[in-house]
């Protein structure tokens, strides 16, 4: 089963009898290691307080589609760009007609509308609505769009009826939501991927470093590993957990990062470079600390060693993929990158933006290679990560 660790998931909760077993889901999906949020549309407060998936996912419940003060907080647009999932647990034939109309008419009608995350459904109704035609062809278009369908279950129902149209088992529900994170687009190859800024040392107390931090590389060493890959994470200092089913290396420096990724490139098939690998080094490193005793201190500084470069004149049969981070002309100065590096596609970053780029949670890239130049417009990290694993995997089987 795929890890739900640092999973960004949207609970939504619709007005049926099994909205009781929603707060069971909750609770699992924390014991998971997801991040949750609940989603509450008003038929379903006629079922379960607010105040009891409150204090389950330990969030307010967002409900109304008005409401001032959520909007202040987190927004329902912003809500839908957070998640990685959104899982509509119990989904009501009323609420599955909506979403397949496309009316905003409930908070979690618009974030269904708004949302670049999965979408999983988990129907819950009589079996008579669910033998329906209107609902069995609600749930085939929904299934035609992507959505996926968990259940229904079938057996006796609340009103008394025997057929299909219960909700399935929150562990099934489970099961199945943390399995669509898994694509096995990757399986059994073997990825690399460089993280995070190195530190370049000037004395014992200082170091040059930059604003990376490590969030880009860590997203994509998850979407890695739920892709089936054995990911290798070379990581400078950062303040991230290491993903799930990943083997960590932490480095500091970009020499150290260049003798690991050496190393593990060796086996590679895929060698993604998102590292902020600073530049230049300090010619000699002081063995005390530099006194400040001086109004000016000048520093010479020489070269560090490209990495993807040397490892892709090393190792010619992985599959190169780098990052460019510039704030002027990007894609023309990634296009450089592409050739002098001699990689496989460049991934072009804009990092003079404060919304995506650096730190943020958010990016949005370019990928750039030999015949394509594609758009990835602004998505979470995670959801970038997924979308960006998708395209290396398509070019790598191309190429293999
Ligand atoms: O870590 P985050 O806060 O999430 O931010 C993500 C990011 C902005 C750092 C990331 O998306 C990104 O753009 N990474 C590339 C950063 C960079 O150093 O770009 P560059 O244009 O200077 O380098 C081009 C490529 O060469 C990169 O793949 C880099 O890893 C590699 N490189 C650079 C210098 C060097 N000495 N060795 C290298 O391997």
């Amino acid at each position: 089963m795929c890890s739900l660790s640092n999973k960004r998931i949207i609970v939504g909760v619709t007005g049926g009898i099994a909205a009781y077993k929603s707060a069971e889901i909750v609770r699992r999906l924390q014991d998971r290691g997801a991040d949750v949020r609940v989603v509450m549309t008003p038929g379903a407060e006629e079922f379960i307080r607010p105040l009891t998936m409150q204090a389950l996912s330990g969030y307010p419940v967002h409900s109304g589609l008005l409401d001032e003060k959520a909007e202040a907080g987190m927004g329902h647009i912003e809500l839908a760009r957070w998640a990685d999932l959104l899982l509509i647990a119990p989904a009501t034939a009323d609420f599955m007609a909506t979403m397949v109309h496309g009316k905003a008419d409930s908070l979690l009608a618009a974030i269904y509308l708004a949302t670049p995350a999965l979408v999983a459904v988990a129907p819950a109704m009589n079996q008579g609505m669910w033998r329906h035609p209107a609902s069995l062809d609600n749930v085939e278009k929904l299934s035609q769009r992507g959505v996926t369908i968990i259940g229904p279950d079938s057996g006796i129902q609340a009103c008394g009826d025997t057929g299909p149209g219960r909700m399935e088992q929150p562990d099934t529900i489970i099961e199945q939501a943390s399995g669509m994170f898994s694509t096995g687009l990757l399986q059994g190859k073997k990825v690399v991927i460089t993280a995070g800024p190195t530190r370049e040392a000037l004395d014992p107390v200082r170091y040059i470093s930059n604003h990376s931090s490590g969030k880009m590389g860590y997203a994509l060493a998850t979407a890695a590993a739920d892709a089936g890959a054995d990911v290798i994470l070379i990581s400078g200092p950062v303040n991230l957990l290491v993903p799930d089913r990943c083997q960590h290396i932490s480095v500091v420096s970009a020499n150290d990062m260049l003798v690991a990724s050496l190393e593990c490139a060796k086996t590679a098939d895929i060698f993604i470079a998102t590292a902020a690998v600073a530049d230049y080094r300090a010619v000699s490193i002081s063995e005390n600390k530099i006194k400040s005793d001086d109004k000016v201190l000048t520093i010479n500084f020489e070269k560090n060693p490209d990495i993807i470069r040397t490892v892709a004149a090393a190792h010619k049969s992985a599959f190169m993929v780098g990052f460019a981070a510039e704030s002027t002309d990007v894609e023309n100065y990634a296009k450089g990158k592409l050739k002098t590096k001699a990689l496989d596609a460049i991934i072009a970053n804009d990092i003079s933006r404060s919304d995506i780029g650096f730190n943020s949670d958010d990016n949005e890239v370019s990928w750039i290679d030999a015949d394509s130049s594609i758009t990835f417009s602004k998505r979470s990290k995670a959801q970038l990560s997924r979308d960006l694993i998708a395209q290396i995997a398509g070019k790598y089987n191309d190429q293999h």
